[in-house]
């Protein structure tokens, strides 16, 4: 039988570069959209489809090239959205509607977890709470995946926050909810696999939790040489400089949210990421050199 086919928006991102791996390893035919690097997608095996996503003709024409059934619909707050609410709940709206156009039979959309639950200054969050009431009144078949903080975040160099060797920097030192991108597509799988059992429900990526002397002492145990821990920059200049992020943090801190726990998600992905699985998974440091020699 031919695999089922799925198209990724975003398909070069964090998200989606391990969304497509998972996936293509459960057995999808995977295309994915990329303005600029089909190249990067082939390597991965990704069918590359050049596409803006941000632009319906785009989006229609990537459904019907592909012949896709299943989308996954990442919408990006920070780059394609310009830091403009109303400019990503556009973008998201757009691809719902491609997706009625083309007769999708299941969409998921990457949404945030407890995304309604975050202080009224915590901007990037926001569209993604419209984007869950429009689909749920959208009449397509959907699912919502709702991710906590990705371990990703650990090695950012795009936000200043390269992994380097013996050392573990994040914008919070206390406990926080985390899970890997992979697992984010682990999950999609499983969902795109079981329509019936996960139409019109969401589900929250969670998969490990612990402070940054924690995350430490994971990569030690990956690495096998000492790693000190630090703040990527004073907890009053992330107030000064990253007030909506800041903001988000302070739910995580102080709130102690997301609600959700990583044993509920194991329920459903049983071998879920934890912080060393994660740095074993990633393998990297920015710099190209591995975490573990092979
Ligand atoms: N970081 C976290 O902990 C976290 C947690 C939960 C949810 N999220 C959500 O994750 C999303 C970000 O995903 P990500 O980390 O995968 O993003 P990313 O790595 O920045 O990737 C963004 C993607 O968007 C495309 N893109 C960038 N600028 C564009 C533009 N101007 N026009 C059209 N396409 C453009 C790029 O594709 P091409 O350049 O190849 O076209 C790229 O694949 C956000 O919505 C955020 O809210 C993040």
């Amino acid at each position: 039988m031919a695999a089922e086919k799925v198209l990724v928006l975003c398909a070069t991102g964090k998200v989606g570069r391990n969304v497509c791996q998972a996936l293509a390893e459960a057995g999808f035919a995977v295309y994915g959209t990329t303005r600029t690097s089909p190249e990067k997608l082939r390597q991965q095996g990704v069918t590359p489809i050049v596409c803006d996503y941000t632009k319906a003709e785009d989006l229609d024409r990537a459904l019907a090239e592909s012949g896709a059934t299943k989308l996954f619909v990442i919408t990006d707050y920070f780059g394609a959205a310009g830091r403009k609410v109303a400019r990503e709940v556009q973008q998201g709206r757009q691809a719902f509607e491609a997706a009625r156009r083309a007769w999708v039979q299941h969409l998921i959309f990457m949404s945030v977890a407890d995304a309604e639950c975050f202080d009224d200054k915590t901007e990037h969050i926001k569209a993604k709470v419209q984007l869950e009431t429009e689909l749920r009144a959208s009449g397509l078949t959907y699912s919502i995946l709702r991710p906590c903080a990705f371990f990703e975040n650990l090695d950012d160099a795009s936000n200043w926050n390269p992994l380097k060797r013996g050392v573990v920097k994040f914008l919070s030192d206390q406990p926080i909810k985390y899970c890997s991108t992979y697992d984010i597509g682990r999950a999609a799988a499983i969902l795109f696999q079981n329509p019936q059992e996960w139409a019109g429900r969401s589900l929250d990526v969670i998969s490990w939790q612990g402070d940054l002397a924690a995350l430490a002492r994971a990569l030690e145990a990956v690495s096998g040489e000492k790693v000190r821990h630090a703040l990527a920059m004073p907890i009053w200049l992330r107030r000064l400089l990253l007030n909506d992020l800041h903001h988000m943090f302070l739910y995580f801190e102080r709130d102690k949210g997301p609600k959700g726990e990583p044993e509920a998600f194991r329920t459903v992905v049983p071998d879920a990421l934890s912080a060393e699985d994660w740095f074993r998974f990633h393998n990297r440091y920015a710099n190209g050199e591995p975490i573990v020699s092979a």
